[in-house]
């Protein structure tokens, strides 16, 4: 079946990519807001029996769901076999369970909405935390990539001596198969977060390690107060300055800055979402 992919406002570089590794068709479209705030959007090529894939990295998610909407339904429409969604990126995971009464669990009401109008997600390691599968909220099948290969490839070719550092439990699951694949040692630590800007990250226990370079990973880079406590944390312990490794540069603030003048020695990120942080190619990981 003839595939056909359409890129949402800042995935083109990534989309590129695929459509030449997939020797697909480009998707041509437009999208445009109306004066008053509203969306409009027209697919320009023949969709008709086409199986549509809409890249989409959901960061900022709100902006980004109802061209994303528009676009599926359109297609649909217009006679697309199905549609389904390459999101580098998958948001609203982290809200997976009422912390205080009242709140609204929207990792489920963001699955639902979703699994309503896209017939397949394909999407590369989602925040998995309390939830162990996407199963669990999606209802339309998903596929999950997972980044630990590239990540531990990049290692092995640009750090001597690595200790790689998981600041919190859920990193585990990443930082030991990623430590796995680099043969190299690794510790995870413990977090806790009292606040969006305010997280405490217990003191690793590395002195063995002093000669090693930290290689702090998390999956998520957002205020990057996770990794810069724990970067202070290294410090401390009189640990060579880090290199801090991310699969999603969120960067919501200025994090890149903030992180950099914590003491870091490199942030390196992988092209989930597009930032010039980028060293680690994961296009591969969405060929179908
Ligand atoms: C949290 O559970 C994630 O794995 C990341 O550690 C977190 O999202 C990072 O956020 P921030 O950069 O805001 O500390």
């Amino acid at each position: 079946m003839e595939k056909i992919y359409f890129a949402l406002p800042g995935n083109e570089k990534l989309t590129s990519i695929l459509i030449e590794k997939e020797n697909a068709e480009k998707g041509a479209f437009e999208i445009r807001q109306f004066p008053d705030g509203e969306t409009y959007v027209r697919i320009l090529s023949d969709v008709n029996g086409k199986k549509v894939f809409l890249v989409c990295s959901l960061n900022d998610p709100n902006t980004k769901l109802f061209p994303l909407y528009f676009l599926s339904k359109t297609a649909k429409d217009l006679g697309a076999k199905n549609t389904c969604l390459i999101a580098p990126y998958l948001a609203y995971m982290r809200q997976d369970k009422v912390f205080n009464p009242g709140e609204a669990v929207t990792s489920t009401y963001f699955a639902e909405f979703i699994s309503s109008f896209i017939d397949c997600l394909i999407t590369i390691d989602p925040h998995l935390h309390r939830r162990k599968s996407l199963a669990e909220i999606y209802s339309i099948p998903t596929q999950v990539r997972h980044a630990t290969n590239p990540i531990a490839e990049w290692i092995k070719n640009n750090i001597e001596t690595p200790i790689l550092i998981g600041p919190d439990s859920e990193s585990e699951q990443w930082v030991s198969e990623v430590a796995q694949k680099a043969n190299a040692p690794y510790k995870i630590l413990t977090k806790l977060r009292h606040g969006d800007f305010d997280v405490a990250v217990s003191i690793p226990d590395i002195a063995q390690y002093k000669n090693h370079t930290p290689v702090v990973i998390d999956d998520i880079i957002s205020t990057g107060r996770t990794l810069i406590e724990t970067v202070k944390q290294l410090q401390k312990l009189q640990m060579k300055p880090a290199i801090c490794i991310g699969v999603h540069a969120l960067f919501s603030v200025n994090t890149a800055e903030e992180i950099m003048k914590s003491g870091v020695q490199h942030i390196v990120t992988c092209n989930t979402i597009s930032h010039e942080s980028n060293q680690i190619d994961i296009s591969d990981l969405l060929l179908l």
